[in-house]
């Protein structure tokens, strides 16, 4: 099938080279030159585990890229999949998503029938919205000339690949059985995995076929599009549940762990999504969150569960510099080396990452901050020009003379390390691990003074 993408950001580069590894022919739509050069060349536009090789193998054959809508004319589906960034009052920014509708409307062909799929993060009536703009510019029907379905995604940065090919379900939200049948056509290789054991040697965990088919879910556009905030704000509350029991651990003198297996092993409740952190963070759940909330104000149904959760998030950031603020009383002067940046491992996005909440403070407290990311310090300090961080080229160099090291992300380099011998140059071999993800025992046979969250 034909296929565009319109933004070629960290879910439309996924959902686009996916479909066009799969066997439809995708062009891939962006306003960025830099991004749309590296497509053609079979190159990544961003960090992400196995994209390149996969941009790689359909680059120029069932791949393309342009910044030129023409080619919707001849699409069967549309995908929007440009950013929804937050205002200032919280909601979702929908300038993109208008202008992308707009474009796609004024490049329909009258004379086929075209799904328009609302695949970015859209607050609840977006296809309703999408539907008119696409009226006005067109001058064709909704329901007759072509539909607008919502079809959210659940990818996981760092994961991406293996969620667009192993997807738990496809919410497909349409009044119209017309554009469901274009949406299961489309769908159908990730359905059936027919195609998978070709690209077998491309993605190694492709070979063990060993998770469930997904569930197909049709639904109003407003439930899908309500789907994906409702989880997300659940995976942010969840996380935020087992962070404010770390710190009554801390306070009681249990363990986070053995409390988090013990709960996770009800099938109710489920192991996953209960590891411990400096906070969640990233460029969806603070978001999301946030827009659930104004909209749910908006509308008189106060979310207070997610409210609560936001508010524990944060102070849990904070929590953090009290750790380390107990351990080093006075903060002003002190040497603090910082271990990742970005708002989990494997990625390189750093918007609205716990580390510039927590850097921040540790800045105004007066603290040197000495840091390292293996894939995120550019745009940090791009993000953060104001913050005086000295950044390191090496995660053993944000060591010497600190009086501290925190642990923020659970990079694999960091687990790694051989922290037998790192820190030998600091003033005090102290670390917190705000994702205990450190051997504990080790840490301490070795010489240091070792802290995680709720341990
Ligand atoms: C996506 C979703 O769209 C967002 O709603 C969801 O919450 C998170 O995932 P993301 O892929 O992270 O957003 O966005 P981003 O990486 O910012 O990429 C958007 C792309 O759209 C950029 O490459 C940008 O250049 C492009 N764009 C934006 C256009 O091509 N045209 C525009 O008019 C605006
Ligand atoms: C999330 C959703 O998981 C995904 O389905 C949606 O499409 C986009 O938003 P993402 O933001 O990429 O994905 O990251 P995710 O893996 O969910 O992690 C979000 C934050 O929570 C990170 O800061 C992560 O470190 C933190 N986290 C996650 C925890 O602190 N503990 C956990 O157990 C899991």
């Amino acid at each position: 099938m034909n296929v565009v993408c319109v933004g070629a950001g960290y879910v439309g580069t996924v959902t686009a080279a996916a479909f066009a590894v799969l066997g439809h022919s995708v062009t891939l739509i962006d306003i960025d030159r830099n991004k749309l050069e590296a497509i053609r060349r079979g190159v990544s536009p961003i960090y992400e585990p196995y994209l390149s090789e996969i941009i790689g193998r359909c680059a120029d054959r069932s791949l393309f890229a342009d910044s030129d809508y023409g080619k919707v004319a001849e699409a069967e589906a549309v995908f929007i999949c440009v950013g929804t960034p937050s205002k200032a009052d919280s909601t979702a920014d929908l300038v993109y998503v208008r202008g992308a509708a707009e474009q796609i409307g004024k490049h329909l062909d009258p004379k086929r029938y075209t799904v328009i799929v609302n695949k970015s993060t859209v607050p609840v009536g977006t296809s309703d919205l999408v539907a008119s703009i696409l009226e006005d510019a067109s001058g064709l029907t909704h329901g007759v000339n072509f539909d607008v379905v919502s079809n959210p995604e659940f990818l996981r940065e760092g994961y991406a690949v293996e969620d667009v090919f192993y997807p738990d379900r496809i919410v497909i939200g349409t009044g119209s059985d017309r554009a469901e049948n274009v949406m299961k056509a489309l769908y159908a290789p990730l359905l059936t995995r027919a195609s998978y054991a070709e690209l077998g040697d491309l993605l190694p965990y492709l070979k063990t076929d060993d998770k469930k088919p997904p569930v197909w879910l049709r639904t109003t556009p407003q439930s899908s599009e309500l789907i994906k905030y409702a989880s997300n704000a659940f995976l942010a509350v969840k996380i935020s549940y087992i962070n404010e029991m770390a710190r009554l651990c801390d306070a009681l003198g249990a363990s986070v762990k053995e409390v988090a297996a013990g709960m996770g092993l009800d099938s109710r409740i489920g192991g996953k999504f209960l590891q411990v952190s400096s906070g969640w963070s990233g460029s969806c759940f603070p978001k999301d969150t946030a827009e659930l909330l104004a909209t749910s104000r908006k509308y008189g149904c106060e979310q207070q569960v997610v409210a609560a959760a936001v508010e524990a998030n944060f102070d849990m950031h904070l929590y953090c510099v009290q750790k380390l603020q107990a351990r080093l009383k006075t903060m002003q002067g002190k040497r603090i080396g910082v271990l990742g940046l970005t708002f989990k491992p494997n990625t390189d996005d750093v918007r609205k990452t716990q580390a510039s909440v927590i850097l921040r403070k540790l800045s105004d407290m007066g603290c040197h901050v000495k840091a390292h990311d293996p894939q995120g310090m550019e745009l940090f300090a791009k993000l953060h020009p104001d913050l005086a961080i000295e950044y390191c080229d090496t995660p053993e160099s944000t060591t010497s003379g600190a009086d501290a090291i925190l642990l923020l992300t659970d990079w694999s380099l960091y687990l790694e390390m051989d922290w037998e011998n790192a820190g030998g140059a600091m003033r005090r071999r102290y670390i917190l691990d705000t994702r205990n993800a450190l051997d504990a025992g080790r840490m301490r046979e070795w010489g240091w003074t070792y802290e995680g969250l709720g341990i």
